[in-house]
């Protein structure tokens, strides 16, 4: 099998060359275990929170370690009566083509019968879409009628939070992108009121107000600080911010990360700002991914995938993402269906 590790910690924002491919011996699995072989692998943005020695939502990543990630695979070899060969699976297994899963952990079987994409339970129907529903739903308390604004929104999380807010009654749903391209998709495919071009609007506090002369009910951040700074002074009474992800924040040393100085908003208007590890909401994952099966099916969820091919193009497709170069879900082909 072969697998990516970490071969230098990043500094700054990562790249290609932090990483090494490595050919090793494909284990067994032992009492209890079962052998995937991957087909699908993402790469996650999250992840580069690990990369330079710090923790984050688990442990800083040691250097020589394989690379995190999720994967669509099928059991090859298996020492569990409750995962037999053959079982297409859903699992954490990382830059790899092949994973040891012992039951435990982020690991579920793909539903039959659903004529979607292997691929999309990586995506819309794997972490970044449950991260949309439960930032939106559990963390920012989601209400018809609320104003909602989406950062980082062109992205996976961020793409489903705003149509899920959308189909629930949302009064505004509005997206910061970086592209003219990413926004005239949140329009015109993904159902936005309207989205901003953060990085050709100039004045970026001048365009939230003007979209949203209101203010906001939930800021659902993807970005980190700036992004939070920029919009606490226009949270409305008892305004929701649901930190998602601080991709922005992720490849900077703590101390040259923006600042956030607009706290007194959390008093004057009685904001809460709170944020989410998805996996604590596991044992409701199977309802929400229910639904949003079926708005997929019913043309009510749209998504954009970028595939790549082969397991040697997951430094490159990881480094995009913090340059702006993915536009949607970036899903790695590892292996044959
Ligand atoms: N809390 C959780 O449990 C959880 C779980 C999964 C993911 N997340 C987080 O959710 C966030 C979104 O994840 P995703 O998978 O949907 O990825 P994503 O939004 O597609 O992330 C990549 C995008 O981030 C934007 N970006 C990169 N650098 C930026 C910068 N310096 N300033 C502003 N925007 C920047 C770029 O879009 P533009 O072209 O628009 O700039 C880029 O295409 C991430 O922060 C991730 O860590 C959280």
């Amino acid at each position: 099998m072969q697998h990516i590790v970490l071969k230098s910690y990043c500094d700054g924002l990562p790249k290609p060359t932090d990483f090494a491919l490595e050919e090793i011996e494909t284990p067994k699995p032992e009492d209890g275990q079962f052998l995937v072989r991957h087909i699908w692998a993402s790469v996650d943005p999250g992840s580069r929170s690990r990369l330079s020695g710090r923790d984050s939502y688990t442990g800083a990543q040691a250097l020589g370690e394989a690379m995190g990630g999720f994967n669509v695979g099928i059991v090859e070899a298996s020492e569990n009566s409750d995962w037999p060969v053959g079982k297409l699976v859903t699992c954490a297994g990382g830059w790899a083509t092949h994973s040891i899963q012992t039951g435990r952990g982020f690991l579920a079987p793909i539903p039959k019968g659903l004529d979607l994409p292997l691929s999309y339970w990586i995506g819309v129907l794997g972490v970044p879409g449950l991260t949309g529903w439960f930032g939106l739903k559990r963390v920012g308390v989601f209400k018809p009628a609320d104003r909602v604004l989406v950062t980082s929104a062109a992205g996976p999380v961020g793409a489903t939070a705003g149509q899920l807010a959308k189909a629930g009654g949302a009064r505004q749903v509005v997206g910061i992108a970086g592209s003219d391209e990413k926004c005239r998709w949140l329009i015109k495919e993904a159902g936005f009121d309207h989205a901003i071009n953060y990085k050709t609007t100039g004045d970026l506090d001048a365009a939230i107000s003007e979209a949203m002369p209101k203010g906001i009910d939930i800021l659902f951040d993807n970005v980190g600080n700036t992004m939070v700074e920029r919009c606490l002074p226009k949270m409305r009474l008892n305004g929701r911010i649901v930190v998602s992800g601080q991709v922005a924040d992720y490849s900077l040393p703590l101390a040259e990360r923006h600042g956030i100085q607009s706290t007194d908003v959390f008093i004057t208007r009685r904001v809460r700002m709170e944020g989410l590890v998805v996996f604590d909401d596991a044992r409701d994952f199977p309802d929400a991914l229910t639904a949003m099966a079926n708005m997929i099916a019913k043309g009510e969820l749209q998504l954009k995938e970028e595939r790549f091919d082969g397991l040697a193009t997951m430094p490159d497709a990881f480094c995009g993402l913090f340059k702006g170069e993915n536009f949607g879900r970036r899903v790695v082909k590892v292996g044959e269906e």
